[in-house]
């Protein structure tokens, strides 16, 4: 039996767990930051990064008591060493070296990409089988990746400008709903029509590739039309849009805009999903990252999909420390251990990287 403690610092999230083989969760605490950085409409890095400070040591205490495991109950620490914010990593990093030495631990350091992949680990017997198709959609990442053995990833595609969960974000931003945009999306989308706004799709035919700029313009250009006419008035307050008698009130159909722009994303993320795992034979499709959470996203793989689908629960999906710990773990069987002089790599690609 192999305890791993990890930690995450990589965006927002302060987390720690602790997993047995990869595979069985002990414990898995995330103080997120969401609410402090809700003001600014998005993540503030040096915000982020003061408030890991305050919060790592206390996060860590309490994946351990949670646990009822100590210190001398772990194998070795793994912690997430990019891509991410600089500064945030800087946080993580260096408190698992600290501690690691400290408590004549190995250090094992994992990419926060393969990290959200392992999340499929953590989760229903048997575990997954490779190859595998990976979709890994989060606020910072939208790749899509050939597994075909732990650590050994192709990578297929990936977006070319706006992350999945970025896009989100700013549409949820245009639309006046709350940060993060993914979840506030999904639910305003609940009482609204997928099919009352036709958005455009980026198929990029013949490629892996992903581009959800030309959505978020359509996005704006449509929100442009609804434009308060003075300062003060919100984009869901009435319009008047005629001076000339008689006065036409609109109101932006957020309910609308956001189930029409869940669809078309949704509609892509599947469809290149599902031709990908036909086109490599693959066994099964792994979802992971934030976006994973979306409902729509789940369910519409499920059924579109040729061959099995799984998905972790959602607070297994966005980040947390129990996929890092399971990330570790088999980074840490294979024989890996990093150098005291570990450093943080914020735009670190996955690992062993190649083009099919
Ligand atoms: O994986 P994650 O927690 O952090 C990064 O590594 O980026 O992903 C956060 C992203 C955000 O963009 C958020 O809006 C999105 O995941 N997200 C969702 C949902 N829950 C979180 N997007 C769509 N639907 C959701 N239910
Ligand atoms: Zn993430």
């Amino acid at each position: 039996m192999t305890l791993i403690l990890g930690i995450e610092t990589s965006c927002d999230e302060t987390a720690a767990a602790v997993v047995t083989d990869g595979r069985i969760v002990h414990s898995n605490v995330v103080a997120s930051q969401v609410d402090i950085h809700r003001r600014y409409g998005g993540i503030f890095p040096e915000v982020a990064s003061r408030q890991h400070v305050l919060s790592i040591l206390p996060v860590i205490e309490k994946s351990l008591a949670e646990a009822d495991i100590g210190w001398d109950d772990l194998a070795a620490v793994a912690v997430t060493y990019g891509p991410g914010l600089a500064g945030s990593l800087l946080v993580g990093v260096n408190v698992a070296k600290g501690l690691a030495w400290g408590r004549g631990l190995p250090l094992v350091s994992v990419n926060h990409i393969e990290a959200h992949i392992y999340g499929n680990w953590l989760v229903e017997t048997p575990p997954p089988e490779f190859p595998s198709v990976c979709l890994v959609v989060s606020g910072g990442h939208t790749e899509l990746i050939l597994m075909t053995g732990h650590g050994q990833y192709q990578r297929l595609g990936g977006t070319l400008d706006d992350a999945a969960g970025e896009a989100f974000d700013k549409v949820g931003r245009l639309l006046g709903l709350p940060y993060p945009g993914g979840p506030a999306i999904q639910e305003a989308a609940r009482a609204g029509t997928p099919t009352a706004f036709k958005l455009p799709r980026a198929w990029l035919p013949d490629t892996h590739n992903f581009s959800f700029s030309g959505i978020k313009t359509a996005v704006l250009r449509i929100v442009q039309k609804y434009r308060p006419l003075s300062e003060g008035q919100t984009m869901t307050k009435p319009r008047v849009v005629s001076s000339q008698a008689p006065p036409v009130v609109r109101v932006l159909p957020v309910a609308n805009l956001a189930a029409s722009f869940q669809e078309a994303v949704v509609d892509v993320l599947v469809e290149k999903t599902r031709r990908a795992a036909e086109e490599f034979e693959a066994k099964g499709i792994l979802l992971a990252g934030g976006v994973a959470a979306n409902e729509r996203l789940r369910a519409e793989m499920l059924q579109r999909s040729p061959v099995p689908v799984r998905c972790p629960p959602p607070e297994l999906c966005t980040d947390n420390a129990a996929i890092v710990a399971s990330a570790g773990f088999f980074r840490f069987e294979a024989g890996e251990r990093a150098g005291w002089d570990l450093d943080v790599v914020p735009g670190l690609r996955l690992p062993a990287e190649a083009s099919p």
